[in-house]
């Protein structure tokens, strides 16, 4: 394919030399003349392992040339322009805006199909609400009928940025449309790496996520570090193992977004540990968050109902999670406390709770600390639907109850867990999250 690359920085420079090296025939475009100039030399701009020869050999082979405008023809223009951020955090899209207007007039003067494709990092709904409408104004052309629009980020490492070309965990690409998706699959069709195609905004929030989760995991691992070296204990010893655990650490496990986390573990040994940090002096400013936002997922559920100005409510799911009738530090009885305070009149509908109310092991917990929730248990879940006016979904079971779904659609719902869809059909449905 004839490719553009806009934009010759770090990952300009690396898509168009790897672009180039898989057979593509590229033209990088840049405003600075002194980088075009460098490429055409078969020099690299930029410092990166391995890029120097690449950029030489596909120069000298006239797969790569640069320039300070676009050729007269190509199959897909590629966004790789800077997203610095401003002074006060937030991001300078004046580069991006240049770029896609100079694009949208470049597309007013083609004749063919065209696919504009974005690398650069933007936040959910520029590309949609701010770039589409910039090309569609400076091309007097519509996005998804006369040309076509990707946002497919870019997930490569400074330093390792060739390999991680060549080799990345997948390729995401978010599409307007499946022609757009297909003409930039095409582009990467000679990379091993499953392919992943979404919506735009999806691949736009995936960055944000990816990029945010490994601050979260440097800065998490720092913490633990610094208890670790108080301590004398190998924080890397201790970081190995962690990471030696794919079912439960590095997983899927823990990463769906729902309700405030409870138990009678996670809550007292985070307690404990940032307990034994302040003892020590030391500062774990992550570490010590973790419970309040915990506690902000409580007041967001509180303020989803409190939104919906009904007054009897109905909880399905008392203990924090399937399979278990342990309440200790469960957050739906904080929930409840709080709704019950207000003056809400609530009903509560768990069977493993029922049960451990009249015989089972947390018998005792129930009666000495909650003796005033488990007076609102209602042993039958038809019940519980009938007297209220929402219905609070707080716990997934692992088999459903088969009247469930059907008395759901009876009520309008708020899911803390993800039991319905979000796209129900009476939209009376609401997920504390999606
Ligand atoms: N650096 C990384 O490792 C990395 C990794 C993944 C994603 N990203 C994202 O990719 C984007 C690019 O990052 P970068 O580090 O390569 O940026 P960079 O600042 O190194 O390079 C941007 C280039 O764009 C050029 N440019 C600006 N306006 C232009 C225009 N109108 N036409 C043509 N060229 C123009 C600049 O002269 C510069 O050479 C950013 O959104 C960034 O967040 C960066």
């Amino acid at each position: 394919m004839k490719v553009n690359i806009f934009g010759l920085g770090y990952v300009g420079c690396v898509s168009a030399a790897c672009l180039a090296e898989s057979g593509h025939q590229v033209t990088g475009i840049d405003i600075d003349p002194s980088k075009v100039a460098m490429i055409n030399e078969g020099c690299c701009p930029i410092v990166e392992p391995g890029l120097g020869e690449l950029v030489e050999r596909t120069v000298a082979a006239r797969r790569l040339q640069a320039s300070i405008s676009p050729p007269e023809r190509a199959d897909v223009s590629v966004i790789c322009v800077g997203t610095p951020s401003c002074e006060n955090g937030s991001l300078d899209l004046s580069h991006i805006d240049h770029v896609t207007a100079q694009i949208g007039a470049y597309l007013g003067r083609l004749d063919s199909y065209h696919v504009v494709n974005v690398r650069s990092t933007v936040l959910p709904g520029t590309v949609e609400k701010r770039l589409i409408p910039l090309l569609e104004a400076h091309s007097g052309k519509k996005a998804g009928v006369d040309f076509g629009l990707c946002m497919n980020p870019e997930f490569m490492r400074e330093g390792s940025s060739v390999e991680d070309f060549f080799t990345p965990s997948f390729t995401l690409i978010g599409e307007l449309d499946p022609a757009s998706g297909d003409i930039v699959a095409a582009l990467y069709q000679h990379i091993q790496a499953p392919l992943h195609r979404t919506k735009i905004r999806v691949a736009e929030m995936h960055k944000y996520v990816c990029n945010s989760f490994h601050a979260l995991k440097v800065c998490f691992s720092n913490e633990i570090g610094n208890i670790c070296k108080t301590v004398g204990i190998d924080s890397h010893e201790v970081m190995r193992l962690v990471c030696m655990d794919t079912k439960l650490n590095i997983s899927p496990s823990y990463m769906k977004p729902g309700f405030a986390f409870g138990g009678s573990c996670l809550p007292k040994d985070l307690r404990a540990l940032t307990y034994k940090a302040r003892q020590l002096d030391l500062d774990t400013p992550l570490l010590n968050s973790i419970m309040e936002s915990n506690r902000n997922q409580i007041d967001v559920a509180y303020k989803l109902i409190a939104r919906t100005e009904k007054k009897r409510i109905g909880v399905v799911g008392l203990s924090f999670k399937p399979g278990t009738d342990d309440l200790r530090d469960s957050p739906v009885v904080e929930l409840i406390e709080r709704l019950l305070g207000k003056g809400y009149q609530v009903k509560v509908y768990d069977e493993e709770v029922f049960w451990a109310r009249l015989f089972g092991s947390n018998k005792r917990y129930i009666e000495s600390v909650i003796p005033h929730i488990s007076t609102l248990m209602d042993r039958s879940l038809e019940c519980v639907i009938e007297k209220s006016e929402i219905v609070l979904i707080a716990k997934s079971y692992r088999s459903p109850e088969p009247s469930l779904e059907k008395l759901l659609r009876s009520k309008p719902v708020i899911d803390l867990v993800r039991i319905g869809s979000p796209t129900s059909p009476n939209g009376h449905y609401q997920g504390i999250c999606w």
